[in-house]
């Protein structure tokens, strides 16, 4: 199966410009890779600049976020069906700095629904905020998930890429350690299948966010045994990306 890195671009960078400059530079490094698919999730309002660019194909293009509601009277909202409308193939949901704004667990399962719904992907979000001797994190970071995937249809599983981010190593200075990651993917893909089913659970993709970069990207996905990566600052910093993305496709 091929790898899978997506590229959480956050609310950067500050020119179109720029961020045409990063999207042409990101495909013409993926246009040499051989085992890896690449998402790039940029601002709302660059995304059809983005998406109309020369060789479109080898980038598919991701948001970062999206409303519930299906129209009407929602100012600032963006629905699912306008995203796909822009070509747009990958949704981002239950990211902790939008947890952090009041996204519950109720409104996240409301996001991946929209998103499903319309035939889309979504990137569901999960993570704990600390840990503790007593392993109570987990207890909480299973109901985090199977809140997040309430009232997801089963035939819609497929649909649904799990990236598991601790809340503390997000913005960080270092990722979670190798061997733990690959503890935390087995447990997100077993409630994952508790949730839908273990032949769904095996198919589904796991993917780690934090603090990923060109140095440590290869041995996350090789000892952590994820299939793929959720990537923010290094995203955008092109240097960084072009060796991260040249470093997984060569794992
Ligand atoms: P980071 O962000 O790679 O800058 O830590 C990851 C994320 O928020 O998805």
């Amino acid at each position: 199966m091929k790898k899978l890195v997506i590229g959480n671009w956050k609310m950067n960078p500050a020119t179109l410009e720029e961020a045409k400059e990063i999207a042409r530079k990101t495909r013409h490094v993926v246009a040499g890779l051989a085992h890896t698919d690449v998402v790039a999730c940029p601002p709302f309002v660059y995304i059809p600049a983005i998406a109309s660019q020369r060789d479109s194909d080898l980038l598919e293009i991701g948001a970062q976020s999206v409303s519930f509601e299906e129209g009407g009277p929602h100012t600032g909202e963006v629905s699912a069906a306008m995203l796909r409308d822009m070509g747009v193939k990958y949704v981002i949901a239950g990211h902790s700095e939008e947890r952090t704004k009041g996204d519950t667990d109720e409104i996240v399962s409301k996001r991946v629904n929209a998103i499903v719904s319309v035939g889309m992907s979504a990137v569901l979000c999960v993570g704990e905020n600390e840990r503790d001797e007593g392993g109570v994190y987990l207890e909480k970071l299973k109901q985090q998930i199977k809140g997040s995937l309430a009232n997801i249809p089963a035939n819609k599983a497929k649909n649904i890429v799990l990236a598991y981010e601790p809340v503390w190593a997000i913005g960080a200075k270092e990722a979670m350690p190798a061997d733990q990651i690959r503890e935390m993917a087995l447990f997100v893909r077993k409630v994952f299948s508790d949730v839908f089913s273990a032949d769904q659970a095996l198919k589904a993709t796991v993917l780690y966010g934090g603090s990923v970069n060109f140095r440590n990207a290869a041995e996350i996905i090789s000892v952590g045994q994820v299939d793929g990566l959720l990537v923010g600052r290094e995203s955008v910093n092109m240097p960084g990306f072009t060796e991260l993305l040249k470093a997984v496709d060569s794992i």
